[in-house]
């Protein structure tokens, strides 16, 4: 064996993407990548918004002394005091930059809490469907993953969560908007979950962490709100990244936002800190830091995906699927004609039609659909959407 068996059983077990990619790469190939209906990556198509090109040259050209050196590992202090000003009016919290720390996007932000919170064996609850990375985070730090079911339209079962916290629970681990379904967790919902990690802190004589994880908070449609939960909860954190709403996920630039009333704040500020550095991030990139600092409030023109939203399920339910209208994302997770996702996403194939199974992200009976692609792609592949369902049902 070349490599760790534990990182051999991890190539096992998301060998099923390895395919999709491979199937993807080969149907291309045979029938030019413009024939192909590619909707299983959630990479952004649009281009950065034009200000971020701008700002980029102008920092680029600044001569600043020690622009490119090494820097105090949470980051600049006043690219965190431009985060937490902008937190502030957010999450309607007194968030100052010693409470934010700049990550290697969301993936890395989340890596850090993991790695300064857990101990071995300790358990993190996630609500599925989930980002199936997760599993990989909590296990890279000693942890376990543990999936609790959500309710059928894919909103939280508080009850579900309630049940499975015990003793070695160290963290709830939310995404909401969600990936994969779109999902935005209301309000109410929050407060109760807050209300239940209190009361079984309590109980179980145990700090237990609210993570949320929010790189989709300015992807939402109609209106809606993504509510903060620093207001429901004081021991959370809330971490995210530029990638999806600035349309940047390949530079790697997020941050971690600690609530201000956490109990123990400073632990965690220096725990993080010492695991940036520690986990090899040593701090978030230094372009790409100054000049977030200055596009706090700018996002891509998100009616594009509230047109593509459109485009999608209308054809979609003209076909006869059935699935849940994502309030946020750019992700549908319809269900499966058939129980079996695996088979249906080879239906789909068969049509040059690129999806997911929901079964890699714990919700079996489902595919899912990234909708960050160009209108044509959606157009164009409806025929092939028909014929694919029409085979089942
Ligand atoms: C829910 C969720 N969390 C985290 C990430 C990782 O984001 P980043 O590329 O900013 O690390 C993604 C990326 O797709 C995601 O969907």
């Amino acid at each position: 064996m070349t490599i760790a068996t534990h990182i051999a059983t991890f190539l096992e077990k998301s060998s099923w993407i390895r395919k999709m990619f491979e199937e993807g790469a080969r149907l291309k190939a045979i029938h030019g990548a413009e024939n192909v209906f590619d909707f299983s990556l959630g990479n952004p198509y649009m281009q950065p918004p034009e200000t971020f090109k701008e700002k980029l040259k102008a920092i680029a050209d600044s001569e600043q002394i020690g622009a490119h050196a090494y820097m105090p590992n949470p980051g600049y202090p006043f690219v965190r005091q431009s985060v937490a000003q902008y937190l502030k009016k957010e999450h309607n919290a007194d968030i100052t930059e010693n409470e934010v720390l700049m990550t290697c996007g969301a993936a890395g932000g989340l890596n850090v809490i993991l790695k300064t919170i857990l101990d071995p064996g300790d358990e993190v609850i996630t609500p599925a469907p989930y980002f199936v990375e997760y599993g990989f985070y909590a296990d890279n730090h000693g942890g376990t993953l543990k999936t609790v079911q959500t309710h059928p339209d894919f909103t939280l079962d508080l009850d579900a969560i309630e049940k499975a916290i015990t003793n070695k629970t160290k963290a709830v681990l939310i995404n909401s908007p969600n990936n994969p379904t779109g999902q935005v967790y209301s309000k109410e919902s929050i407060d109760r979950l807050g209300e239940i990690l209190s009361r079984k802190s309590r109980e179980l004589d145990r700090t237990i962490y609210l993570l949320s994880d929010e790189p989709y908070r300015k992807i939402v449609f109609d209106g809606t709100r993504v509510p903060s939960i620093f207001a429901a909860y004081p021991n959370s954190l809330v971490v995210t990244s530029y990638s999806k709403d600035l349309s940047i996920p390949g530079e790697r630039i997020g941050f971690i936002a600690i609530n201000p009333e956490a109990q123990y704040k400073t632990d965690l500020v220096s725990g993080m800190a010492l695991a940036n550095r520690i986990l090899g991030f040593v701090n978030a990139p230094a372009l790409m830091q100054r000049l977030v600092a200055e596009l706090q409030s700018e996002s891509v023109d998100i009616s594009h995906y509230a047109r593509k939203r459109e485009l999608l399920c209308n054809g979609l339910r003209d076909c006869g699927y059935d699935f849940v209208k994502p309030p946020g994302t750019f992700y549908l997770f319809p269900r499966s004609p058939i129980a079996d996702d695996v088979k249906f996403v080879q239906a789909l194939q068969d049509e040059l039609i690129l999806a997911v199974p929901g079964s890699g992200f714990g919700g079996p009976g489902h595919i899912r659909l990234a909708f960050c692609v160009d209108d044509q792609t959606i157009a164009d592949a409806m025929p092939g959407f028909e014929k694919a369902i029409r085979k089942f049902k």
